[in-house]
């Protein structure tokens, strides 16, 4: 596993840094985002697909769980499930959303808020991004990104 930090001091550098991780996707990954309310997941999320010349309205899905985006990279169509797991109360809702068979699929990118929520059920993750807030500055964010 290895671990980098960087620092982000604007939404937009958060843009920026989802766009430059992007870079290493491949197709069938797992990226799983931690950090509290309003860190940036979302944010970084927006760059990701960016990245991908996603058109569609890259928000939360709160309400639905699960967001399916379809990009490209280099002419090849890429497909995307931005999943938000804040309302999940317990991982054995899991299997009701067929979030195991979604974790598996292996020609979609998967991007997951509150991936902590998962807890055993996360068994397959490529990347982890954890977002921390300051004390000190609104606008700031630490942003740890693990590979596995
Ligand atoms: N450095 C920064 N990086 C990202 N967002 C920032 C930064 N500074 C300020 N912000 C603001 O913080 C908010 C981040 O919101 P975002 O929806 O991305 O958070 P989130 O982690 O997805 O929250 P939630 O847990 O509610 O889904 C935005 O309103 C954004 O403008
Ligand atoms: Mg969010």
């Amino acid at each position: 596993m290895n671990t980098e930090e960087f620092i982000s001091l604007s939404e937009e550098d958060t843009i920026a840094l989802g766009a430059k991780f992007a870079e290493r996707l491949n197709v069938g990954d797992a990226v799983a985002l931690t950090g509290d309310l309003g860190s940036g997941k979302t944010e970084f999320i927006k760059g990701i697909c960016d990245y991908f010349n996603v058109e569609d309205i890259v928000n939360s899905p709160t309400f639905t769980i699960i967001n399916q985006y379809h990009g490209e990279k280099n002419k090849e169509e890429i497909h995307i499930y931005h999943l938000d797991l804040y309302r999940i109360k317990s991982p054995a809702e899991l299997s009701e959303i067929g979030f195991s068979e979604c974790l598996h699929s292996d020609e979609i990118i998967k991007l997951i808020e509150w991936a902590e929520k998962a807890g055993d059920f996360l068994c397959k993750w490529d990347y982890k991004v954890n977002l921390n807030l300051s004390d000190d500055d609104e606008n700031l964010r630490q942003i740890i990104i693990t590979t596995n």
